[in-house]
Order: structure tokens, then C-alpha cells, then sequence
């Protein structure tokens, strides 16, 4: 593992399924490798959204990574659209990916049902676009929670098959899996923590001290939703806390009032000082403006460099 890429939607708020899927490995191997962490909001064209509200999203975006710890002086930090290439790349992948394995897509299938008015080409082609975004850093790792892993496997047969086509150039990334692969929701234990399944279902980076209370305590309990209330508890609480719980959980003699009382507050602990740099990113927004800027003259150094070679080896110079 060397170069590694990652990205996230500015499609609304970050939730603990986003930071513990993802978001607390990007802090982590920042450390130790080359990071690209990039805000997708081409990706987020997917959808109907409001152009205002895109705008805004994706700087909220970048003000919450900052505040969990993305370092600009160690990571790479930039906006989808502000680096020329990753339409470009999609383009010449485009025409190498068979419409057969984009339909046959998890994701394209669920999104097709929840928007059956706006099943349009980008949702189909989405994909491509992550692999371009990828493959267009050379990136040989990716962290991201599970439900990444059917678009990550469809970039590695993108690029075995640019490889075969042209010549082998492109690595065939990795993803890098947290623990907690997928975070499940409040409301519905068995379905992953998730926005599109409404407020009561997960916890926002941003909530505040009582909204995150309320929702723990109008959490589902049934023997699933306890054993997520547990995993989160693992997360954030105290391990042997949580292990005496496990157990009186096992044994029928866990409270499950008292299991929420201590889950709100390990995770209060920890959205307390990311808020607090929330707040202080909101005031100081052309800083976090100026770091995407300079995140995507970075990113756009390797960007035309991969260009230059691909275009070469496809014939379009
Ligand atoms: P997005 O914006 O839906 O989610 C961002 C990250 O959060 C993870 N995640 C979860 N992990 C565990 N449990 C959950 N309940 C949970 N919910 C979300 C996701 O797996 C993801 O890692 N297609 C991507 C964005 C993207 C991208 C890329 C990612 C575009 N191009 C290139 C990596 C590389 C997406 O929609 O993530």
C-alpha cells in the first residue's frame, strides 16, 4: 500500500456510518501514506439537487473533514470539479466498460428505484466516473466502508481491461476496510445507517447534545438494534464497559436505558471537540477555501501528468 484516494458525496450531512466506515481510516493513514481526499461533487449531479445547496454542501464538507483531523499539510484535500480530468478519463473508461456489468450494479439498482423519475445516464455510468477518479492519481488503495466494494471491484476490471487493451499502466486498486465495514441504522437495524432512510436514523456529525440524546433513546432495541447500540458503544465507550455489557446483554441482564445513557454520552464526548473546530472552520471559511484551492493545484499535477500518458496510449495524440 502506497498511494491512497478516497472521496465522499456532498449530498447532506455526515453521519457516524460515513466517519466510522471511512473517515476516522482517511485521519488515521494519513499518517503513514500519500493521501488524495476528494469532495464528489460531480458525483452528487446524480441526483436533483439544488445548486446552492451544492455549493454549500461541499464546503460544509470539507469545514467537517477538516475538523476530524484531514490535515492539508498531510493529505491532499480538493473538490471533484476544480481538477480537469476525471470527465475526461470517465470518457475513455466509458468505452471500455460493458453497459452489462454498469446494470447489473447494486447501487444503480437501489437508486433507480428511490428516484424512478430521474433514472438518468449518469446514474448508470456512475461508476466509471469513481473509477476515473481512482485511477487518474494511480492510486493502488482505497478506504471506504462496505457498501463501496461492488464499485471498487468494477474499477479494478476497468483498469485490468485498459491495461489489456493498451498497455498495463493503471493499478488495480484496493479497498482498505475500517472494523466497523458497515454501521447500522437506529431505526432500522438490519439496513445500514444511511441519510436516505430519515433523521431518526443516524447521527450527524453536526447534531446537537439533544438531538443526539433523543435519538439514542428513541433507538430500535430489538435483539439486532441492541447489538448495534453495542458495536457503537465499542467505537466510542469504554472496552471493558462494553464487554461487562456484552455480557450482561448475553445473560438477559443488560439495561437497555442504561446502555443508551452511556452511548449518548461516549459519543457526545467525541462530537464535542470536532464541533467546536466545526465552528471555528465556519467562521474562518476562506481558509477552507483556500486549502481546496491549493489541494486542487496538487491534485491537478498528477491529474495532467496521468492525462498526458493516457492520451498517448489511446491514440488521441
Ligand atoms: P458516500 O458519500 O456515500 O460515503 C462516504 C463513505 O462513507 C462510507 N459509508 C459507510 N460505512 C460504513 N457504514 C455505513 N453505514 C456507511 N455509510 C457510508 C462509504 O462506504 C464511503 O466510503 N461513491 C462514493 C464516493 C466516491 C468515491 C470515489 C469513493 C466517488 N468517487 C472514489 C472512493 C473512491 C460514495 O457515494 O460515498
Amino acid at each position: 500500500m502506497n498511494k491512497l484516494f478516497s472521496g465522499i458525496k456532498p449530498t447532506g450531512k455526515i453521519h457516524l456510518g460515513n466517519y466510522l466506515g471511512a473517515l476516522k481510516n482517511w485521519v488515521e493513514l494519513q499518517e503513514k501514506y500519500q493521501c488524495l481526499y476528494f469532495i464528489a461533487d460531480l458525483h452528487a449531479l446524480t441526483i436533483k439537487i439544488n445548486p446552492d445547496e451544492l455549493r454549500d454542501h461541499s464546503l460544509q464538507l470539507a469545514i467537517d473533514l477538516l475538523s476530524l483531523g484531514i490535515d492539508p499539510k498531510k493529505a491532499v484535500l480538493f473538490r471533484q470539479s476544480d481538477v480537469i480530468g476525471h470527465t475526461e478519463l470517465a470518457w475513455i473508461f466509458n468505452c471500455l466498460t460493458p453497459v452489462s456489468e454498469l446494470e447489473r450494479m447494486t447501487q444503480f439498482k437501489d437508486e433507480s428505484k428511490k428516484q424512478p423519475d430521474n433514472v438518468n445516464a449518469g446514474l448508470l455510468t456512475y461508476p466509471v466516473l469513481q473509477a476515473a477518479d481512482i485511477l487518474l492519481y494511480r492510486a493502488e488503495s482505497v478506504p471506504v466502508g462496505e457498501d463501496q466494494l461492488q464499485h471498487l471491484e468494477l474499477s479494478r476490471i476497468i483498469a485490468r481491461k485498459f491495461n489489456n487493451r493498451y498497455q498495463r499502466y493503471f493499478p488495480e486498486p484496493k479497498p482498505v476496510i475500517s472494523p466497523a465495514r458497515r454501521v447500522m441504522s437506529l431505526k432500522y437495524p438490519e439496513r445500514k445507517m444511511s441519510k436516505s432512510h430519515g433523521e431518526a436514523s443516524y447521527i450527524a456529525l453536526r447534531d446537537d447534545e439533544k438531538t443526539v440524546s433523543q435519538k439514542i433513546k428513541k433507538a430500535v432495541t430489538d435483539d439486532q438494534g441492541v447489538l448495534n447500540l453495542l458495536e457503537l458503544y465499542s467505537y466510542f465507550g469504554d472496552l471493558k464497559k462494553y464487554e461487562r455489557m456484552m455480557n450482561e446483554h448475553k445473560s438477559g441482564k443488560l439495561m437497555n436505558a442504561s446502555l443508551k445513557e452511556d452511548l449518548a454520552k461516549a459519543i457526545l464526548e467525541f462530537l464535542k471537540p470536532t464541533q467546536e473546530k466545526i465552528v471555528y472552520y465556519e467562521n474562518n471559511k476562506s481558509k477552507v477555501e483556500k486549502i481546496l484551492r491549493d489541494g486542487a493545484k496538487e491534485a491537478q499535477k498528477i491529474a495532467d501528468q496521468t492525462m498526458a500518458q493516457v492520451k498517448q496510449l489511446v491514440g488521441l495524440k
